[in-house]
């Protein structure tokens, strides 16, 4: 049965207070879609049955946020949009190497990370090019608000059809291992990146000083003053001469001055203007 237009008006405001998600008019399909299974997985007969409970509550609890879960998009896959990576194997990462050479210190965050096909692909990118960076303190934070992908992450167990997407044959041979009709991503690789759950519209944990923050595609489902507010918040732990990596389809531009546009090739990432102009690139 199709959502009545109140439970359809109660999801919009509850996946926007609690995750910042936007759901426009016409998307009623993609919440009884993502909400049915949910709903008969928790005993309720009907989708309106599930809704007039999470109603019903007069407070946040497991089950709504359970719903905000399953109502989030998490398409990714390994070396998404590919340019990106190129620029920090060619351009970037050389030089960062160099400004950091004393510190012998790393420091990625993978904002929304998904299922962590991204930070597995920064992972393999550092292992397989910049192998003088294995006595250097390397630390990849990995963080979604989903518990579902998380655990995924976590585990690093795909699927032939998702290490079909974007992963170079030759990397799949050397970082992962078969077991069943699953690839699991070797120890080694794991070693250097931690996983954790992190609602970007809350307040944030004390967070280490970054070199490189890859947020991709998950803006994208935010209004703009949330995404001021987050590229504000990402701006405090940026290190001087760390670069911001947005998707192909986000910009700071028209939401935030302080970041400048650097182009590498086929990408554009982010830096912070220097104040006064006093560092380049
Ligand atoms: C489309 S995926 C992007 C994955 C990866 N960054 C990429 O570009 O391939 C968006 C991710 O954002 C997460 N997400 C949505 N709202 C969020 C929020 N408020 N805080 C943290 N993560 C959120 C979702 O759970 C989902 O895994």
């Amino acid at each position: 049965m199709a959502i009545s237009k109140a439970d359809f008006d109660y999801i919009v405001q509850l996946a926007q207070s609690q995750a910042a998600i936007v759901l426009e008019p016409g998307k009623e399909y993609l919440v009884e879609n993502r909400l049915t299974g949910l709903a008969e997985q928790e005993g309720f007969g009907t989708l309106a049955k599930f809704i007039g409970k999470l109603r019903s509550e007069t407070t946040i609890n497991g089950l709504h946020h359970k719903s905000i879960d399953a109502l989030t998009t998490n398409e990714t896959s390994f070396f998404r949009d590919f340019h990106p990576f190129e620029s920090l194997r060619k351009h970037l990462l050389p030089r960062l190497i160099e400004q950091r050479a004393e510190a012998r210190q790393l420091t990625v965050w993978s904002a929304a990370c998904s299922t962590g096909q991204e930070p597995y692909s920064l992972a393999m990118l550092l292992a397989e090019h910049f192998p003088q960076l294995r006595d250097w303190k390397i630390t990849i934070l990995a963080t979604d608000l989903s518990p579902t992908v998380l655990k995924v992450a976590g585990a690093g167990h795909y699927s032939q059809f998702e290490v079909n997407r974007g992963l170079p044959a030759a990397y799949l041979v050397k970082y992962f291992t078969k077991q069943g009709d699953r690839w699991h991503i070797k120890p080694d690789l794991k070693k250097n990146i931690q996983f954790r759950a992190m609602n970007l519209i809350q307040p944030w944990p004390i967070l280490p000083p970054f070199d490189l923050v890859f947020i991709r595609n998950v803006m994208i489902y935010f209004d703009v003053d949330t995404k001021k507010m987050i590229l504000k918040r990402i701006r405090n732990c940026l290190l001087p001469h760390g670069h911001l990596f947005l998707g192909t389809a986000e910009t700071t531009i028209n939401l935030d001055p302080e970041y400048q546009p650097v182009m590498f090739d086929k990408t554009v990432a982010y830096n912070l203007r220097p104040p006064g102009g006093l560092w380049a690139g």
